[in-house]
């Protein structure tokens, strides 16, 4: 669920196809490693039926968004087969083939069913797949619902994909409108969809750097302690983020001075829990225990990482870890949450422990993403510069592009 504060957000053109991102958005964090993607079929008669992707393994948005269309035509047939009852009270041949929500009552249908697919439009944030993972192709069930036409907001770079679910629709002669990439629900989409277009684009998961501390910039006391900085509702918040995340990542020093679970603890209580990792050894007592243990270059990390299906992984610090992780220019979103409050000296621990740059002329600059208030706390959000955007709670802000997938479907 997008929770932030948002900066300029992108919305799509057609209603439907904003209708089609909303409901991409409620499948996010869900779903990895395939992507979260909102459907909505529109019948002949108006009536409008949505779908988003469900957990691995399970429908794709297209096929819920079909299954709900075909279901409701059954509905409707169920009611126009009153009228064609025979008097022995069997179901008539040709009341049974009856359906359209158009029917009048008690007048025999006459026509063959009719799903409330069949002459539909399919709006989808992206591409439909045409190949067989851990699901049939969607490609195969849009044509078999009898779909007449299909507005795609974004094509799928996923090589299993890319341009093959467009070029399969269009051969099986249905009207496939593909929205230009600089338009607006395509660059919502692309938005949303920053962390899995990345994965499929580099193999490389969304890496997001989240801390917080106090105004003067210090994450921890001089004796370690650090819980906690900030209020409740920034403490969600950041539990939020967690939830949508694939994987969440500490070094040692923080294990052994806050002895953290690395759990997400929001209610309602998430469907999964992130892969827990930390940067050096755990503890057998710790209670983060059992976690996997990664160590040595940090790319590497988050190559590995991205192999096993993460699409977006949290780095939670402390202090080294982030220098590290900012330093080696892996960080795709900078979430702060500033209390206000100071420590006030130069003992306490900074956000980032390791030099940094030796003068103003060579300072780091991030492109604003949002600024916004959680209770006496300020969260801000930024993007390394020049980097086209997306959000990390899926808000829309602009997004990068996302290459293999043998786990995706
Ligand atoms: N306010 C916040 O948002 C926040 C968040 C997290 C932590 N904190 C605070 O930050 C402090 C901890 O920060 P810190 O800088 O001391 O420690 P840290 O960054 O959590 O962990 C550093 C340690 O992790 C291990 N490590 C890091 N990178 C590694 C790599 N690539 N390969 C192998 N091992 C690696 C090393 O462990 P070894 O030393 O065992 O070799 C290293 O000393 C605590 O006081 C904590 O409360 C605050």
């Amino acid at each position: 669920m997008p929770h932030a504060p948002v900066g300029s957000g992108e919305q799509a053109a057609d209603p439907y196809l904003g209708m089609a991102i909303e409901a991409a958005e409620t499948a996010r964090g869900r779903t990895s490693p395939n992507p979260w993607v909102g459907a909505v079929v529109v019948a002949v008669d108006g009536r409008v039926f949505t779908g988003a992707t469900e957990p691995p393994g399970e429908r794709h948005a297209e096929i819920v968004a079909l299954d709900a269309a075909e279901a409701a035509s059954a509905i409707t047939t169920t009611t126009t087969m009153i009228t064609g009852v025979d008097a022995a009270g069997a179901v008539t041949a040709d009341a049974a083939e009856a359906g359209g929500a158009s029917e009048p009552a008690g007048e025999p249908a006459t026509r063959p069913t009719v799903s409330a697919a069949e002459g539909s439009t399919l709006y989808v944030t992206l591409e439909p797949c045409s190949h067989t993972g851990r699901t049939p192709p969607c490609t195969e069930r849009i044509i078999a619902a009898g779909v007449r036409r299909v507005v795609v907001a974004l094509a799928d770079p996923d090589p299993h994909v890319a341009g093959s679910g467009i070029r399969r629709l269009k051969e099986a002669g249905i009207a496939v409108e593909l929205e230009k990439p600089t338009g607006a629900p395509a660059r919502a989409v692309a938005s949303g969809l920053a962390p899995y277009l990345k994965h499929r684009t580099t193999g490389l998961p969304w890496v997001v750097l989240k801390l917080a501390a106090t105004l003067d910039g210090r994450i921890a006391a001089p004796d370690g302690s650090s819980r906690w900085i900030t209020g409740e509702e920034a403490r969600l918040d950041a539990h939020r983020l967690r939830a949508l995340s694939d994987a969440v990542i500490v070094g040692a020093g923080t294990v052994r001075a806050d002895d953290p679970e690395l759990t997400v603890r929001t209610d309602p209580s998430p469907s999964r829990q992130p892969l827990r990792v930390v940067l050096g050894r755990v503890p057998e007592s710790a209670r983060v225990a059992p976690a996997l243990e990664m160590q040595g270059d940090l790319r590497e990390v988050i190559e590995e990482l991205g192999r096993r299906g993460c699409l977006q992984v949290l780095v939670e610090g402390g202090a080294r870890v982030a220098h590290d992780f900012h330093a080696a220019g892996l960080i795709d979103r900078y979430v702060v949450y500033l209390a206000p409050a100071l420590f006030g000296g130069s003992d306490a621990k900074p956000m980032f422990d390791g030099p940094g740059v030796g003068s103003i002329g060579s300072v780091w600059r991030g492109r604003l993403v949002s600024v916004g208030r959680l209770g006496d706390d300020v969260k801000v959000e930024l993007a390394p510069e020049g980097e086209s955007a997306g959000h990390p709670d899926g808000s829309s802000q602009g997004g990068p592009l996302g290459v293999r997938s043998e786990d995706a479907v």
